[in-house]
Order: structure tokens, then C-alpha cells, then sequence
């Protein structure tokens, strides 16, 4: 596929182009109509867009079309709870266990009673919750400027989505509830959901994903500002959970085929982390049974096989730094 059209092109932007022209073909899923303000997306548009560690950024289609991030900003307030009050005591109110269900399922691990992991609602939920702990009011601006600082550019939200999505969230409202009748939320829990369906109406682009991934694949720092924007030790932490729950129940599929640590969202985004080179963004709103993105699913499918991105390919080179270990210490 690589010069599909045989001119002798290769490079990142042919690759992008041949796979864009594949994929639009596809016109199969349905754009999420539970939140009545996403039922009223465009279904067509459809963006890839890429961003090296470097700070280069390529990018295909739609690239710059707004939608709502949804649960794409998972990964960044996971992120920021880790940091504001440590691994330990986020891992007491949140696992970190694939539950292999929706993500909106209202359920709990059995034996510890806390959320399965932070990529599912009640997860996520909880980090908010936390959040509001740390920032009380203040909490919503500071995931705002976080995650602008990860774009490079200041997000904005989308004040219809999350009118929306406030009007209408009974069922998150139910798990928050229930994560309060567990111990795992403090009343009164609104201030954390509202947060919640806030953080999920941030606006953002295709292209927008692509650098916030890339901001995580760099180690926390964003490669076009130079920022630091986030701890090393939480975005380690944090491209597991994504590798492992991301994709909610298609994250088994995810890891085998595609080998990324992600993240989708309802609005129709998916953000991939190459760690240490790439991060990817695509957005085209129809979505699948699982509420990823169909023609999401298949482009990072395409270009995890076409640039070798899978984290267990033979393109990963391993560790040199593992290697001086092991050096002069021969066979035993
Ligand atoms: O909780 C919800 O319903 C949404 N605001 C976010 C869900 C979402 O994006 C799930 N993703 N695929």
C-alpha cells in the first residue's frame, strides 16, 4: 500500500493519503445518538492526522474539524489525579482492570468494590471526583488548561454538547450514586459528575489529538511548545490503562491487531500513543456496536501495519539500555 498508486511516492503523507482514500470507502456505523446534541453531527467528515516526537505533524482530511473529545480526555484527567495525589491513593478508589464490558456498564470490581479501571464511566467519574478534591471549583479550569497546554492551542468547550449531555445523563448520574453509596464518591457527588460532562465537551480536532498523543508518547513533554505538561512517572502509568482498557470491550481486539495504547471517545476521536514516537488522531463520527469509530478503528489498523507501530513488532527495536546490563555477563 505504501505506493499504492505506483508513482514511486512513499513517505508519511502518501501513507496517510492511501489509507484516507480507503477507508472514506467505508460508510458503515452510526453516529451516537444518546447525548441528543451528537445526534446532530455531520457523518461525513473524516481526518488522520499524525505528530512526531519531533514536533513535525502530517495530517490528512478533516483534520481540523471540531468535536467533543468524549472520553478521549480519560487518559489526561487519569493523568492528572495521578499526579495530584500519587499513584497509591488513586489505585484505592480506581483499578486498573479491563472489565471487558461497555463502558457505560454500572458495575463494580466484586472483591474491592472500586471502579474497574479509569477509561469506563464509573472509572472516570470517580477521577473527577478526585479532582474536584484537589481543586474544588477551580477543578474544570484546570483540566481545560491541561489539556490546551497538551494541544498547544486553548481548548474551548462546547457549551451545547454539555448542556446536552447534562439534560440527559441519567444513567452516569445513576453510577454516581452508586459510587457514592460505595465509599468511592463524597456527597454530594453533582460538583464530580458535572465536571465529568464537562471534560467531555471539550472541542478538539483531529489534529488536536494527534499532538495531546504525542505530548504522552514525549514523556509528558509537548513537542511543538516544549512544555512539560505532565509527569513522566503518570504517563507511564497511564499509556498501560489505555493499552489495556482503552478501547473498552474491543481493548483484547485493540492490543492484538493494532498494538497501541489508545483512547476513543462517542464524538467520534481516537487518540493512539507510540511511545517515545508518535502520536495519532483520527476522527470520523460513525461509530461501531462498542462506540469506537469505524473508520477510526480501521485507519490505526492500517497504519500500525503499514509503519510497523506495533508496540510487539519486529520494527520495535528494544532497549539499549537493557542491553549494558546484560553486556560481558555471558551464558550461565
Ligand atoms: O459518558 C458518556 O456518555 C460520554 N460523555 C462519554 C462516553 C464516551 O465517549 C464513550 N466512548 N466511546
Amino acid at each position: 500500500m505504501a505506493d499504492a498508486d505506483g508513482d514511486g511516492e512513499f513517505g508519511v503523507d502518501r501513507i496517510l493519503a492511501d489509507i484516507h482514500g480507503l477507508v472514506a470507502q467505508n460508510t458503515g456505523g452510526e453516529v451516537a445518538d444518546y447525548i441528543p446534541e451528537l445526534s446532530k453531527m455531520d457523518p461525513t467528515p473524516f481526518g488522520i492526522a499524525v505528530t512526531t516526537v519531533g514536533g513535525a505533524v502530517h495530517g490528512i482530511g478533516d483534520t481540523q474539524a471540531p468535536f467533543t473529545i468524549q472520553s478521549t480526555s480519560k487518559a489526561f484527567t487519569y493523568c492528572m489525579a495521578l499526579e495530584a495525589i500519587g499513584r497509591a491513593k488513586v489505585l484505592e478508589r480506581v483499578g486498573v482492570e479491563p472489565s471487558g464490558d461497555p463502558f457505560n456498564a454500572i458495575e463494580f470490581d466484586p472483591v474491592t468494590r472500586r471502579p474497574y479501571n479509569p477509561m469506563v464511566n464509573a472509572g472516570a467519574i470517580t477521577v473527577a471526583g478526585i479532582l474536584r478534591d484537589v481543586h474544588g471549583d477551580a477543578a474544570f479550569d484546570e483540566v481545560l488548561a491541561r489539556l490546551s497546554a497538551a494541544a498547544g492551542r486553548r481548548l474551548v468547550l462546547d457549551e451545547a454538547v454539555y448542556r446536552s449531555e447534562a439534560a440527559t445523563g441519567h444513567r452516569n448520574r445513576a453510577i454516581g450514586h452508586l459510587l457514592v453509596s460505595v465509599g468511592a464518591l463524597a456527597e454530594p457527588m453533582e460538583p464530580a459528575l458535572d465536571l465529568y460532562f464537562r471534560q467531555c465537551s471539550i472541542s478538539v480536532t483531529a489534529r488536536d489529538l494527534a499532538t495531546m498523543a504525542a505530548t504522552i508518547a514525549n514523556m509528558g513533554d509537548q513537542p511543538v511548545t516544549g512544555r512539560e505538561v505532565f509527569d513522566i512517572a503518570a504517563v507511564r502509568d497511564t499509556q498501560a490503562v489505555m493499552f489495556t482498557c482503552g478501547m473498552y470491550d474491543y481493548s483484547g481486539n485493540w492490543a492484538y491487531d493494532v498494538g497501541v495504547p489508545a483512547k476513543s471517545g462517542v464524538g467520534g476521536g481516537i487518540m493512539g500513543v507510540v511511545n517515545r514516537q508518535l502520536g495519532i488522531g483520527t476522527f470520523s463520527p460513525r461509530l461501531d456496536r462498542k462506540g469506537n469509530s469505524v473508520r477510526g478503528v480501521e485507519s490505526f489498523r492500517l497504519l500500525s501495519a503499514e509503519l510497523g507501530l506495533h508496540a510487539f513488532d519486529l520494527t520495535n527495536p528494544g532497549s539499549a539500555f537493557v542491553d549494558s546490563f546484560f553486556a560481558g555477563a555471558g551464558r550461565s
